[in-house]
């Protein structure tokens, strides 16, 4: 099956056992460091302890460890390719005691990756607007003992201010603009991560809230889903 120009692996009953997907995890850990992505060794630490393939649905569970977005239940949902995530959480320099938002919650995986860096003195949100794949991800990572991430079925390009003001934040669907809500939302010093539609082509930009001001850094083009809701628009062409 091809989606706007991935190759999705077709659907399978999955036949690897736990020490496959252990040994994968170590070896995905270990390219990403190769690449250059992955540098914190608190990221690292929670990449190998977050179990992937418990996030993944059914018949796509042996793909768990390809770098291909793969669906996820509900409309246009996917969980992003597993470079997606020190790709976001390195530039945004997460880490201990953060109080964190992730905007699209999707399967839960990059929640608990978040709350196994921010630890017992941070705090993680996790928003999604999609009721189907937000209740896939209540059972994930109630199943795999996550309950103390706040968990939140709305819009979050409005962000959540109940929780606020948040060290990080990272939206993981693509928007034609930033969402004001969310600058605001930002605490003092905060940083945020999203991939922009610009031109039609969506670019990750990193913001900084300092005290002269907002700093913008654009970082390297991506390909996400559309941001959906309030904020959301039809840029957005692919899923990683
Ligand atoms: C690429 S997926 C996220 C993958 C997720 N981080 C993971 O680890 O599985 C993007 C998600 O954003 C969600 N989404 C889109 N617009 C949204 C909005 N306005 N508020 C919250 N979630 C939204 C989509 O439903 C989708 O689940």
């Amino acid at each position: 099956m091809t989606t706007h120009g991935w190759l999705i692996p077709p659907p399978a009953e999955p036949s690897k056992s736990r020490e496959d997907f252990a040994q994968e995890r170590v070896a995905k850990v270990a390219w990403l460091t190769e690449q250059g992505l992955l540098k914190s060794e608190r990221i690292r630490q929670a990449l190998l302890k977050v179990p992937r393939e418990d996030f993944i649905p059914h018949l796509y569970r042996d793909y768990a460890y390809l770098e291909v977005p793969l669906p996820l239940p509900g409309q246009q949902s996917t969980i992003s390719c597993p470079h997606s995530y020190p790709l976001f959480y390195e530039p945004l320099g997460l880490d201990q005691g953060h109080r964190f938002m992730e905007v699209g919650l999707g399967s839960g995986y990059g929640t608990a990756v978040a709350r196994e860096v921010v630890g017992d003195e941070g705090l993680v949100v996790a928003v999604e607007i999609d009721p189907v794949t937000f209740a896939f991800a209540k059972e994930n990572l109630d199943r795999l003992g996550y309950r103390d991430v706040v968990l939140v079925n709305a819009d979050g390009g409005l962000g959540y201010p109940q929780l606020g003001p948040y060290d990080r934040i990272a939206i993981t669907a693509a928007c034609p603009e930033l969402p004001p809500p969310l600058i605001e939302q930002l605490a003092p010093d905060g940083r945020l991560i999203a991939p922009v539609v610009e031109h039609d082509v969506q670019m990750l930009v990193l913001l900084e809230k300092t005290a002269q001001g907002i700093k913008r850094r654009e970082l390297c083009p991506v390909l996400y889903v559309s941001l959906r809701g309030v904020y959301g628009g039809s840029g957005g062409s692919g899923n990683t």
